[in-house]
């Protein structure tokens, strides 16, 4: 019986002896809302920057292998864990605000089939204290997989309020929350010290050998673009411990 494969399943892959890696991952051929529809929980809507699911599974199945232990230290709605998890790895995530980590719970909850469920497991906590949070872990996480907050607004339209005089995105999701010490308010100086400091608290956590992933955007600042991963601390490249 012919199968159809499912739209998530990496197709193309590099072979590790090519010199230069696959540079174009076709993983945003369907929007975000298809990729989720029916399948994550319909919550995860409210979150204003989540990763797209079909790159989230590529850069774990690239990266990683079933049994090792994969980390989103910035975790949102969990979209890295959930992934992950069905690709048989064990998954851990930190989230530093209650309402995303209850709902990225609750996404496993809802995506995630018992064996892989008990892959999951979320701590409500500040990424700059990763090692602390993952106790006898520390040292092992074979792959981080993250998106930062991006240094620039981000929140879902609400074009209706908008035409009625409202915000035009929801004051309490724009910036992933009201708190200020929510990375998604950082901007300049202080969002590059803090995700250096993240950064540095990743490296810190992989097993020799280990590798950080980071999806990042680019943003625009006076008229140009700025890519915030290139500004990271190891210059966006990807490092391996
Ligand atoms: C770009 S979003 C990640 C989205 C996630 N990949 C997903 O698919 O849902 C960045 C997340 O970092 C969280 N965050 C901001 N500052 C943080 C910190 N210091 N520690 C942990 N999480 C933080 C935000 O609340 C937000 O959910």
């Amino acid at each position: 019986m012919a199968t159809t494969p499912s739209p998530y399943t990496p197709t193309i892959r590099h072979r590790r002896r090519d010199p230069v890696p696959l540079a174009v991952w076709p993983v945003a051929q369907r929007s975000a809302q298809y990729q989720r529809a029916g399948r994550y929980h319909p919550g995860c809507a409210a979150h204003p920057g989540k990763m797209l699911p079909a790159l989230a599974r590529c850069i774990v199945a690239e990266y990683s292998r079933p049994g090792q232990l994969v980390v989103d230290p910035l975790a949102g709605t969990g979209t890295t864990l959930v992934e992950a998890a069905l690709l048989g790895r064990r998954a851990i995530g930190v989230e530093l605000e209650a309402r995303w980590a209850d709902l990225a719970r609750e996404n496993a909850e809802h995506v995630l089939r018992p064996e892989h469920r008990q892959l999951v497991e979320l701590h409500q906590g500040d990424a700059t204290d990763l090692a602390t949070l993952l106790g006898d872990d520390s040292g092992r996480v074979d792959l981080v997989c993250t998106s930062p907050p991006y240094a620039c607004d981000v929140g879902n339209v609400d074009k209706a309020n908008w035409d009625r005089g409202g915000d035009l995105c929801p004051t309490d999701e724009r910036n992933y929350s009201t708190d200020k010490a929510n990375l998604g308010h950082a901007r300049g100086a202080a969002y590059e010290g803090a995700m250096a400091t993240i950064y540095g608290a990743c490296f810190a956590v992989l097993r020799p050998g280990g590798i950080l992933a980071v999806v990042t955007k680019n943003t625009r600042r006076k008229g140009r673009t700025v890519c915030p991963s290139a500004r990271a601390p190891h210059g966006g490249r990807r490092v391996s411990r």
